[in-house]
């Protein structure tokens, strides 16, 4: 580091905006909108992180477009956003003041899906998807007609329309989306682009549309607002689509036109959309870091170069600056995880930040299931009205609270508590806190859950939470303990019936009883002391979906073991299609010779001998020296039934008030461990 440059809490122009330091959050959509604008939930959302310290905050890829996601049907995407309406722009205004009480800039990403579009999006829409050549994209399975000169020539207009509309209701700038398969980054790419018109081409011409948009921009709103680009440097499908070369001279020719205050550097398209947000146990932290510093060195002092991808640590965002790599670093998920990113590492207090595990919770809530996002680790992220900052209240009266289990749900509410001032103790049967993520940790590529642990049980010695480990709770002792509120959070066993909802027709799987059948969570225990525990020829029979069959066949696999995953469902790890974490996983599965069965349910087993037949016809007869089950789990309620029925019976007994007994979590249903933390962050609020 030289003593000139810059550190990451110097401030920097960009256009008109300066930004009070070098930390943002790029673009992204919670899907929050409400009749296509910004609703409340977004904008508390988006203050909280700008409370917390950012120095801007990026709005969603917006429908600049008026065509680009059927938006001008009357039946509309109602929480996707658009910009090209007028009508927006009080909403958006409410955003921006909102933003800007914090002292943080807001900037507002334009895009339009090209071929990544669906002609119908809601009941009654249907419009063509339209791209820059007649090339489909890889998920939407649409054939796609080519853009006409007019057509491209609304989109740049209406692209310039949305940043004066930005511009009215008050935000600082404008980021057009050339990134992530959108449409910018589909006339760069030269698969997407077969173009043989000034459009296509030559690099020079693939840039065009993205030229021809900076001049619309700036011949609405001029060096007014601040306006930027996202720009996807490699797009992970070799020489058919833009490398970080192609890249290269793409930056060149762009930042030759003086358009952009900023390129924003990130990667990935819809071929390969786990690069853009990579799942847990993947890349590298900051892995994009290299392609900023070859984008900062071509864009020189013409504009700033922002970097993102995976940056987790305070010290390596600093680094990126200090070091000339980037101008920007962009946090993204981090800063879901916890909104006071930005003001810890500020205060030297790092080492308080809650740390995104890249459970890939948000992805999923936004993107996939459209249900607006949700984050693992912080039950707050779209509930900031309820429970964001300054939402808590101190306790009154302060009581004693006894938490039984130390899973999530359990930490949560342990946490929660203390900090209102309950005086809590939490006893854990086992050795470790952590419940179910703390055996999920040890399988190949998921140790990040170890950070999730760690976000919840640092806070617990902070806050003089009484921590006994190896503390088997029963009635008795907590009858005897004192507490004035039990909260059982006991989490969950794995079942071994045999049943499955796919077979109605029986009970249970013939055979289970043999001793070469276990839980998955027996399994998973037994081959991580012992590899070669459960045989040389393993069956896993799967009900779910999730990591757990996937992680133990891999982990299997690596010691040389023979396994075969098989399932009722039609693809093996539907939950890992939804986080993107199959394209990393599968290709290492394929590796080891893991066998994938999906569309089976297993008849019976006999001896090492199991049946399968197929859903849609056949059967077959495979060797399982163990079978494993990976069904459903049930709650493990014994201790809360035994309590709430004692307290009852107290409570009638001498007419007065007893024990409040309570449970959360997988105990009153099994669920993902985000959930249990939701219901901890509630009932401890509550108590
Ligand atoms: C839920 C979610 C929504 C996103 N939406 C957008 C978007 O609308 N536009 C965009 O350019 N990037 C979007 N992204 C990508 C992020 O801006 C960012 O590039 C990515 O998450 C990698 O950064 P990170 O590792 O810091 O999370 C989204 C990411 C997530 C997780």
């Amino acid at each position: 580091m030289n003593s000139t440059a810059p550190t990451i809490w110097d401030p920097l122009q960009l256009g008109p905006t300066l930004l009070k330091h070098r930390i943002v959050m790029p673009p992204h959509g919670p899907h929050y909108g409400e009749d296509n604008q910004p609703s409340e939930r977004m904008i508390a959302y988006f203050a909280e992180r700008a409370r917390g310290g950012a120095a801007a905050l990026g709005v969603e890829a917006t429908w600049g477009w008026r065509a680009g996601g059927a938006l001008r049907e009357p039946a509309r995407h109602v929480n996707r956003i658009t910009t090209w309406e007028r009508r927006v722009i009080p909403a958006f205004a409410r955003l921006a003041d909102a933003v800007h009480e914090h002292g943080c800039a807001l900037f507002v990403e334009l895009g339009a899906a090209g071929v990544n579009d669906k002609g119908r999006l809601a009941i009654d829409t249907w419009h063509p998807v339209w791209g820059p050549s007649a090339v489909p994209s890889p998920v939407m399975n649409e054939h796609v007609l080519e853009l006409d000169r007019a057509q491209i020539r609304e989109i740049v207009e209406d692209f310039g329309q949305s940043a004066a509309n930005m511009r009215s209701a008050g935000a600082d700038g404008v980021e057009v989306h050339g990134a992530h398969g959108y449409l910018g980054m589909q006339f760069l790419s030269p698969h997407f682009n077969r173009r043989s018109d000034e459009y296509g081409g030559s690099v020079e011409q693939r840039c065009r549309f993205l030229i021809e948009s900076g001049e619309a921009i700036r011949a609405r709103v001029g060096g007014a607002i601040t306006v930027g680009l996202r720009l996807t440097y490699d797009e992970f499908i070799g020489d058919a689509g833009i490398t970080p070369e192609l890249a290269d001279e793409v930056v060149a020719v762009l930042a030759a036109t003086g358009l952009y205050d900023y390129y924003s550097i990130s990667c990935g398209g819809y071929h390969a959309l786990r690069w853009s947000i990579p799942a847990m146990g993947t890349t590298e932290e900051g892995f994009l870091i290299p392609y900023a510093e070859r984008a900062k060195r071509i864009v020189g002092d013409r504009a700033a170069v922002f970097v993102v991808g995976k940056i987790r640590r305070f010290e390596q965002a600093a680094a990126v600056v200090a070091e000339g790599k980037a101008d920007v670093v962009a946090l993204m998920r981090a800063q879901i995880a916890d909104p006071e990113y930005v003001n810890k590492a500020r205060a030297g207090r790092s080492d308080e930040i809650v740390h995104c595990v890249g459970g890939m919770e948000c992805f999923v809530s936004a993107f996939v299931l459209n249900s607006g996002l949700t984050c693992t680790v912080n039950p707050a992220a779209g509930r900031e009205r309820q429970w964001g900052h300054g939402t808590l209240v101190p306790a009154s009266p302060a009581r004693r609270v006894t938490v039984v289990g130390g899973g999530p749900g359990g930490m949560r509410v342990a946490a929660v508590a203390a900090r209102r001032g309950h005086q809590v103790t939490l006893l854990e049967r086992g050795a470790t806190l952590g419940g179910h993520l703390d055996l999920l940790r040890r399988l190949p590529s998921r140790g990040e859950w170890q950070l999730a642990i760690d976000n919840l049980a640092r806070p617990l010695a902070r806050l003089g939470v009484d921590v006994r480990l190896g503390s088997e709770a029963d009635a008795a002792l907590l009858g005897a303990g004192g507490a004035d509120v039990v909260v059982c959070a006991t989490g969950s066993t794995w079942d071994r019936d045999g049943a499955t909802p796919g077979r109605p027709d029986r009970a249970t799987l013939p055979g289970v009883e043999q001793g070469n059948v276990v839980d998955i969570g027996t399994a998973v225990c037994r081959a991580l002391a012992d590899p070669a525990a459960l045989g040389r020829r393993v069956v896993i029979l799967d009900e779910h979906g999730t990591y757990w069959p996937i992680g133990l066949a891999e982990l299997l696999g690596q010691a040389g073991v023979e396994v075969e995953i098989v399932t009722r469902n039609q693809v093996v790890g539907e939950e890992l299609r939804q986080t993107m974490d199959q394209g990393w996983v599968f290709p290492r599965l394929a590796k080891l010779g893991v066998t994938l069965t999906p569309a089976h349910t297993a008849e019976q087993l006999d001896g090492t001998d199991l049946d399968l037949r197929g859903i849609w016809g056949g059967t077959r007869t495979v060797h399982a020296d163990t079978l494993v089950l990976s069904l459903l789990r049930s709650p493990d309620d014994r201790l809360y039934r035994e309590l709430a029925a004692e307290a009852a019976a107290t409570a009638t007994a001498s007419g007065g008030t007893t024990l409040a007994v309570h449970r959360i979590g997988d105990c009153v249903t099994p669920r993902a461990a985000g959930d249990a933390i939701v219901e901890g962050e509630r009932l401890g609020r509550a108590l």
